[in-house]
């Protein structure tokens, strides 16, 4: 008898990007995008390489269909980018961009496989950059536009839909760390794209209800717990402000609650850039939230010197992914819960969870890749626990489908379910890959 069984109708899936796995970055009347540009300056990525060829989806895209269908994946969650629809940013369409997610739509329900799609998972048309970016309110209205186009075109055939893929990273590695594209290093600019992003949120939830009158709409959130290191009140006020920066900036405006004060005050920005009705454009109700998860924080005070704080009650336990990331299915639980009980959204999805590690090929024929098994097997439970404790947990995303280019770290980093070899672009299901194909069988957590 399995006792990790979920519930009839569960979803499971994948995930990728556009970036991350496409590849023609300059093909078929697709512009410039704010990684294009990123990643032609030197010194940006760990390898040096760019996502100008990455996986090759572009030209490959039918027999990675195929192969989704072998794992037996029952969703796909792509992102589309949006310099392959509007060149420009906004104006004039590019019919050949819309062409290849139409038929990339076709193709997945021939395969029976239902396609979730986010709109922004960060390739910004550089066009669109040099009026501000996301710092420039003109870029929310511009999306508006573009989702309208995408929606219209793709709307019959698509009824899932996310607007941005975590706009914290978006804002903050982009706009003042300066880690992702545009590489800028400037707080005020952090802030004003944060708004921004979640106005363009906002502004398209009724566009794609119009054009696709029965989808659902979310968002996809990078969440994770903020763990006090201590119960010392200064590492209490840490992880708080710490949740507050990650989580509460993007979950409470959502909610109608408007952004926390405690970040308002510790940003100490006026934050002008808000209009009359702006917060309401944010509230508008959506049919779900994204959650993507890969690890908890360990907060320590940096304000309240060492020696005077409480020794630490909780460390990082030594398992870690080729991230450095700390493996804590616990924290998946315990953020779902905390949004079961804190929000009011009526159903969640998991859009990202995995782990990278460092695969290798044997006998030029096969991956062994127990560690990401293992690591998915626990989330796997510790979501099923979620959903027996009462969170509307709807359905779950692999990240990812395939190897791809992680971002800064270029390909350094293998996420996929399946091996991705570059030079060759021969694709091979790793050993997680399989077994995930008999959980979706069974839809339950098997050894
Ligand atoms: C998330 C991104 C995704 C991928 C994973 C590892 O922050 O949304 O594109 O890079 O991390």
């Amino acid at each position: 008898m399995i006792d990790t069984q979920f519930p009839a109708g569960f979803i499971w899936g994948a995930a990728t990007a556009s970036y991350q796995i496409e590849g023609a970055w300059d093909q078929d009347g697709k512009s410039e995008s704010i990684w294009d540009r990123f990643t032609h300056m030197p010194g940006k990525i760990v390898d040096g390489l760019t996502g100008d060829v990455a996986c090759d989806h572009y030209h490959r895209w039918q027999d990675d269909v195929a192969l989704m269908k072998e794992i037996g994946l029952q969703a796909y969650r792509f992102s589309v980018a949006w310099p392959r629809i509007l060149p420009d940013g906004r104006g004039q369409i590019n019919q050949p961009g819309i062409d290849f997610y139409s038929r990339l739509v076709d193709g997945l329900l021939a395969a029976g496989i239902t396609p979730f799609i986010t709109l922004y998972h960060w390739d910004l048309p550089q066009i669109l950059q040099e009026e501000g970016g996301w710092a420039s309110r003109t870029v929310s209205e511009a999306f508006a536009e573009y989702t309208d186009v995408i929606t219209r075109a793709l709307g019959d055939r698509v009824k899932h839909w996310m607007t941005l893929n975590e706009p914290f990273v978006s804002a903050y590695l982009g706009y003042e760390l300066g880690f992702h594209a545009p590489g800028h290093t400037s707080r005020e600019e952090h802030v004003a794209a944060s708004f921004h992003l979640l106005l363009a949120h906002g502004l398209a939830v009724p566009v794609i209800r119009s054009n696709s009158p029965d989808a659902q709409v979310g968002i996809a959130l990078n969440l994770s717990g903020q763990v006090p290191a201590s119960s010392s009140l200064a590492d209490r006020a840490a992880a708080w402000q710490s949740d507050g920066l990650n989580n509460r900036w993007y979950l409470d405006p959502l909610a109608g609650r408007g952004f926390p004060l405690d970040i308002i005050q510790l940003y100490g920005n006026p934050l002008e850039f808000i209009r009359p009705g702006d917060m309401d454009t944010i509230a508008t109700p959506i049919d779900f939230l994204g959650v993507n998860y890969y690890t908890r924080k360990v907060v320590r005070s940096t304000i309240v010197p060492e020696a005077e704080n409480a020794p630490r009650e909780v460390f990082i336990n030594s398992n870690l992914t080729d991230m450095d990331w700390e493996v804590c299915p616990e924290g998946l639980y315990n953020i779902l819960g905390r949004l079961y009980f804190d929000y009011p959204f009526q159903n969640i999805y998991i859009t990202e969870n995995g782990a990278a590690y460092p695969d290798q090929i044997i006998a030029n024929t096969r991956i062994d890749d127990p560690q990401r098994l293992a690591y998915l097997k626990s989330h796997f439970e510790a979501a099923h626990r979620a959903i027996a404790a009462g969170v509307p947990l709807r359905g779950y995303f692999v990240w990812s489908f395939l190897d791809n280019f992680e971002w800064a770290y270029g390909f350094t980093k293998r996420f996929g379910l399946t091996y991705v070899d570059y030079p060759t672009q021969r694709r091979i299901l790793k050993s997680s890959a399989e077994w995930y194909r008999r959980v979706i069988a069974a839809n339950a957590v098997i050894d």
